[in-house]
């Protein structure tokens, strides 16, 4: 048993959550977890009906679920208001200590032209970063003047180990292979993050561990993607590569994040936003939702039907089914269905 707390939101957040539910109340039915879902308000809806975008009760859901499916949030009808939907997504993370962000990129097979990277390099690329999200620069002390600014990047060996766990266990479940990104040439804390790491690496004699500069790394990502698995790094650090590597495999609609943190639950959404532009028309491609969805069974330690999940998105692409952002005019609920009969013939 495991409770699953669905958070549709805004804009074309309903619609792919919607899909990727649906893929996992199947997964769950036809092999007997017990998943159950629960709907809460969440980002704009939430104002509309309370004038807060993560309000008590939604709260109150979060914390105590094992795991949350996100659509996204925001959109035009809330930018003048005095709450932002965004501020939501701000709010669940402190409230469930939310300190590792974790962004898989990778190519599917027959979509290598949508990429910016030419086909060959970007063949077969697979990668997964670990962005620790609550530390380093953008919490630490700021002082803003007029003639001289500072922002103060901390890491405590607790905040590292943490994360470094995060990326060894993924590692294990992958390729087995962690490249922990830094600059400790110049920084300090990464010296100190280079160290942490290398002392957890121990305790992982099964994955192989490099230590690479973020400078070098950024080239890496575009001339050899195919040769990362695990990319562990810091909270700016990892802002960037994220963004960096997200491009790879050509559509925003296609890409899954995933949040753990200090409480248990752990948050699953893609990466894009509400897209107000499509919203409403069915247009939305539901792949990132439902690679969320497979990432949320991998939490709940069904790493089977998550296989199964993903191997059904990859034959409805494979299979020729494209929504818009691809090229296509296959529906956002056809594909969601089409990756449901790939599922159901797995079973
Ligand atoms: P966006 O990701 O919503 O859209 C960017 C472009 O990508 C648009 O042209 C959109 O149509 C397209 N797109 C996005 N997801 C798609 C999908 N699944 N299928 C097909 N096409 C897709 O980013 P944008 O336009 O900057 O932001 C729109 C709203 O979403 C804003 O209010 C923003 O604050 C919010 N937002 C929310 C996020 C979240 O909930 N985690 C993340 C990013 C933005
Ligand atoms: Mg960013």
């Amino acid at each position: 048993m495991a409770k699953i707390v669905i958070l549709a939101g805004d804009g074309i957040g309903p619609e792919v959550a919607r899909e990727a539910e649906a893929c996992l109340r199947l997964i769950s039915g036809a092999r007997g977890l017990g998943l159950t879902f629960e709907d809460h308000l969440f980002g704009g809806a939430a104002i509309d009906a309370s004038g807060d975008p993560f309000p008590e009760e939604t709260q109150r859901a979060c914390e105590n679920s094992d795991a949350i499916l996100l659509g996204a949030v925001g959109g035009p009808k809330w930018d003048g208001g005095s709450v932002r939907p965004e501020a939501g997504l701000l709010k669940m993370r402190g409230t469930l200590g939310l300190f590792a962000n974790l962004r898989p990129a990778r190519t599917y097979a027959g979509l290598e032209s949508f990429s910016p990277l030419r086909a060959d390099i970007v063949k077969g690329a697979d990668m997964l970063v670990v962005r620790e999200l609550t530390g380093g620069l953008y919490f630490g002390d700021k002082v803003e003047g007029t003639e001289e600014a500072s922002d103060l990047c901390t890491y405590s060996r607790g905040e590292v180990e943490r994360i470094a766990r995060v990326a060894f266990e993924a590692a294990r479940k992958r390729r087995k292979k962690v490249t922990s990104v830094d600059k400790a040439n110049v920084l300090a804390t990464s010296r100190l993050w280079r160290r942490v790491v290398t002392e957890v690496a121990t305790q992982y004699p099964d994955v192989e561990l490099e230590h690479a500069l973020v400078d070098s790394t950024a080239m890496a990502l575009i001339t050899h993607p195919t040769r990362f698995d695990v990319i562990l790094t810091e909270n700016l650090f990892g802002d960037i590569l994220s963004d960096e590597m997200s491009v790879i495999g050509g559509s925003i609609g296609l890409l899954a994040s995933a949040s753990t943190g200090t409480t248990g639950t752990a948050v699953f959404e893609p990466i894009h936003g509400s897209a107000p532009d499509i919203a409403g028309q069915d247009f939305a491609n539901p792949a990132g939702a439902i690679a969320s969805a497979a990432m949320l069974l991998d939490h709940l330690g069904h790493s089977a039907e998550a296989r199964i999940l993903e191997a059904a998105v990859e034959q409805a692409i494979a299979g020729g089914f494209r929504t818009r952002d691809l090229g296509g005019g296959t529906r956002c609920s056809e594909f969601g269905e089409q990756v449901r009969l790939s599922v159901d013939a797995q079973l």
